[in-house]
């Protein structure tokens, strides 16, 4: 049943209010929903009420008080419908039944390691009770909560809590939760187990006075107080950065070790999956803390962006999703380093978004259709809606982009608004036509801009010509809005003083599919220095050599272009081997001449943007760059064989650097961003060592695995092992899997780094470490680092010459499917990019694909993906 935008039409009846009663049992739950609902004067009149429901037993249904005869409604596992209603105000007490206990689907309310918990976004909520279970239907919630006090003494809800107490000689007891705010269903959560808190007091910017706490599983209390630290942040950030406070007199976090995916964002009851709060330098790698800071702040920002201000619909997730990444990413930036920060977003966006958008599952930022919303929150809805408010940004400025962001706040709050509320609310403030804007928004493929240059000594002036071009857009299909952040750069750096008339606060906009500008004064040949800091989400062709990027390596100001610049190098030098061309010898060697010199001068001043330019192109980004007839193989073997090169011709230098940039003895753990900075450059360089010379960097890894200490480079070190075959690797994963047995996140890290070993074997490694006592199907995170991190990081081995590493990816996901749809579904993505792989891995894979699509019941999520992957 396809679900379209253009569709949609209001609710036929509102619910202002929602009393939920709560019994939690492990197998029998029972929930009895009194709704306060009425006819929405918007919707059709005389409509019959039809509630959403999933998976549900009714028990009892009264209207106003009076027990419904069997003859006034229809009741199913997935509606309750109710034909003859009266046609005013009227209230439905419904009671119903459920089993966490047996709740897979990690969907509803559920019990995770005996934590009672809920997941109601998208369409949860009707897996509790009967309801609208649609976004633009808003209630004031109250909360009866109750349970066995021995095994779930807390209970939390939405809101503020206001009563509880003990219900005597039954051994249970209850809280009582209000939420004054309204909200959609898909925002409630309640919570019931045994569980530790922290717990800090905050006073914000209005002067609430407001507790915020963080519940983890019993004993790991000491493990969250980095978590608490980023929600403080978190907070007084907004506040600065948004004037946007907290309106609660609590902010309650709990950490679950069973969830489907990273977090979420109920109102004043934010749900995490535990990998996203828990830290400590023994079991957390400096990426992990900086994940933990990053997600902390995205659901905490959601409270204006997402619950305050929510969506009408889903196709306006990116209303919330891509607005609030781009907040969380800012968040970030100010946290750490910005330029850093930067690279690692577009590194992720390339890795999954450009992939997405090339391919079957290819969708606009704002979908016109879905059969399974569920299979909707991707990179393209998160990541490139966080580029489209970047652009936007771009495109008025500073102070009109914050000024259109309190308009938008200001004029939605407490409603369910769409995209075109959102721009309608930058055009206020600007007084500019954003509907061409718009146009980002509509259309799936990113475009392509292409760009040439040309000087003329005789005037001293320089031309740039742009040609912009969407994959499969027609002839007539507008061109987009596209900020162009650029600059010259001379042999001796920047060219301040080159101009043009076209080029206003170093941005250029581009809105035709053709266009040009001429810079004046411009004193001798120089080298165009093309959107900057990633200004807009296309893949950018300009005739630059190699010598041209090297002179932005060393010179340009931006300091992404300066990355930017060594990772087009590299892909360049890689692509022609892949292609066939020797490696060239000169280039190479230029490379990593070019490569010395930066370190020679960079490497100490900003560790963390050395490593990063020192971390090549990946293999998934070098397969996106070749785009068709591809061969994981041969990227390998040419990735690795630059590698070589850097690691031979540097060695000497990053021996040096390790050195230079080691801790002294007894210093203490800091994840701050420079701390992680010299350890993730001291990583970089073990790496290209090992690569260069197998037998000394297996020696430095195995010595840094024995005596790292904290995990981030216990993990580089084993990281760098795992890519050497032998005893040592072997060993070194023997001791790691010992030392953390009791620590299931960490042997999340031990299944991954395994099962991206690119060696044959790995296949057979992975399914023996399915039969793992730490392994569990029922688990998502184990299923992500054993088989997700396989699909997604080992081209090689995925994508075997036999067939074997689809075989497996298939089978996880059929054995999947039946417990946990969504995991399954999120899973068979991996073989999203089928289509662009040379023809005897091509065939392979679709048979994988046609063998998952033709298995009889399947579940709506993997059909969907199923489908649309073997379309067109
Ligand atoms: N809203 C949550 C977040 O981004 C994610 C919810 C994902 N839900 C889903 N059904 N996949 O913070
Ligand atoms: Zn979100």
């Amino acid at each position: 049943p396809t679900v379209r935008l253009a569709d949609y039409r209001p609710s036929d009846h509102l619910i202002d209010r929602v009393e939920l009663d709560v019994r939690l049992d492990p197998r029998d739950t029972r929930v009895t929903a009194t709704l306060a609902l009425r006819p929405n004067p918007a919707g059709r009149p005389d409509a019959p009420v039809v509630l959403d429901g999933d998976d549900l037993t009714l028990l009892g249904l009264a209207l106003d008080g009076e027990v419904l005869a069997p003859e006034a409604y229809r009741a199913d596992a997935a509606s309750l419908t109710l034909p003859s209603c009266p046609q005013r105000p009227f209230t439905l007490r419904i009671e119903t039944r459920l089993d966490p206990t047996a709740n897979t689907k990690l969907m509803g309310l559920y019990r995770s390691s005996g934590v009672y918990c809920t997941q109601c976004e998208a369409d949860g909520f009707r897996r509790i009770t009967y309801f609208l279970d649609r976004p633009d239907v808003l209630s004031v919630y109250t909360t009866r909560i109750e349970a066995d006090r021995e095994t779930a003494p807390v209970l939390l809800g939405n809101g503020n809590p206001v009563e509880a107490g003990d219900i005597p000689g039954t051994g249970r007891h209850y809280t009582v939760w209000h939420d004054p705010l309204p909200k959609p269903a898909y925002l409630f959560a309640l919570v019931g187990g045994r569980l530790d808190r922290v717990a800090k007091r905050f006073t914000t910017i209005e002067g609430r006075d407001i507790e915020i706490a963080i519940y983890v599983e019993p004993g790991k209390a000491e493990r969250a107080a980095y978590a608490l630290d980023a929600v403080e942040r978190s907070m007084i950030w907004d506040e600065q950065t948004f004037g946007r406070a907290y309106d609660l007199d609590v902010f309650n976090v709990v950490a679950v070790s069973d969830f489907n995916m990273g977090a979420m964002e109920n109102k004043g009851l934010n749900i995490f999956n535990d990998k996203y709060v828990l830290a400590s330098p023994e079991t957390a790698t400096d990426a992990d803390y900086a994940a933990i800071e990053a997600i902390i702040a995205h659901e905490y920002f959601h409270n204006w962006s997402g619950n305050r201000v929510t969506c009408r619909d889903w196709f306006q997730l990116c209303l919330k999703e891509g607005l609030t990444v781009f907040r969380d990413q800012e968040f970030s930036s100010d946290m750490r380093s910005r330029a850093v920060h930067r690279i690692g977003e577009v590194r992720t966006l390339r890795a999954r978004q450009f992939p997405e958008d090339a391919g079957p599952l290819a969708h606009p930022v704002r979908p016109k259709h879905y059969a399974e919303i569920n299979n909707f929150y991707t990179a393209t809805v998160y990541e490139k809606g966080a580029e489209i408010v970047r652009m936007l940004r771009t495109l008025i400025g500073e102070t009109a982009f914050r000024a259109g962001m309190d308009r938008y706040f200001a004029d939605n709050d407490g409603r369910a608004a769409t995209v075109e509320d959102f721009l309608r609310a930058f055009e206020a403030v600007t007084g500019r036509d954003l509907s061409r804007f718009a146009e980002w928004y509509e259309r799936p493929g990113t475009p392509r801009v292409a760009v040439s240059g040309r000087y003329d000594a005789a005037t001293r002036t320089y031309r740039l010509d742009f040609r912009q071009a969407r994959p499969g857009a027609g002839a007539d299909a507008p061109p987009l809005v596209i900020p162009v952040s650029l600059g010259l750069v001379g042999a001796d750096g920047p060219l301040d003083q080159a101009v043009s008339d076209r080029v206003k606060d170093g941005v250029f906009v581009l809105e035709a599919a053709e266009d040009s500008l001429t810079f004046t004064n411009v004193a001798a040949e120089p080298v165009p220095s093309l959107f900057r800091g990633f200004s807009a989400p296309v893949r950018v062709e300009a005739s630059l050599d190699d010598a041209a990027r090297l002179t932005l390596l060393r010179h340009d100001s931006d300091s992404f272009n300066r990355w930017e610049a060594a990772q087009r190098v590299a892909t360049g030098l890689i692509t022609a081997q892949v292609r066939g061309d020797m490696m060239e010898m000169t280039g190479a060697d230029r490379f990593v001449a070019a490569l010395d010199t930066f370190l020679d001068a960079e490497a100490l001043r900003d560790p963390a943007f050395a490593a990063q330019v020192l971390a090549l192109p990946s293999e998934g980004d070098i397969a996106d760059e070749i785009g068709q007839e591809i061969d994981p193989d041969a990227i390998f073997a040419a990735r690795r064989a630059l590698r070589r090169r850097l690691g031979a011709g540097l060695c000497d230098r990053l021996l040096t650097l390790r050195e230079a940039l080691a801790e002294p003895a007894g210093t203490l753990f800091s994840p701050d961003a420079a701390s992680a900075g010299r350890r993730a450059l001291r990583n970089a360089a073990l790496d290209l060592i090992a690569v260069a010379d197998p037998a000394t960097g297996a020696e430095l890894a195995q010595a840094q695995a024995a005596a790292a200490p904290n995990m981030t480079d216990r993990l580089a070190a084993l990281s760098t092992l795992a890519l050497l075959p032998g005893e040592a690797r072997e060993t070194g994963l023997a001791a790691f899997a010992e030392r953390y047995a009791d620590e299931p996140l960490v042997l999340d890290k031990w299944f991954a780094i395994q099962a991206t070993i690119p060696e044959d074997g790995t296949v057979e490694r992975i399914r023996r470490l399915q039969r793992h006592p730490a392994f569990a199907m029922t688990n998502p995170n184990r299923v992500r680092s054993l088989v997700g991190s396989f699909s997604l990081a080992n081209p090689t081995q995925f994508n075997r010459l036999d067939g074997a590493g689809y075989d497996l990816v298939a089978e996880t996901v059929l054995a999947l499917d039946g417990t946990n749809p969504q995991v399954a579904a999120r899973l068979m993505t991996a073989f999203g990019s089928w289509r662009r792989l040379e023809g005897r891995r091509r065939s392979l894979a679709e048979t994988a694909l046609r063998r998952i699509a033709a298995t009889p019941g399947l579940s709506r999520d993997v059909t969907d993906i199923g489908t649309r992957s073997l379309a067109g």
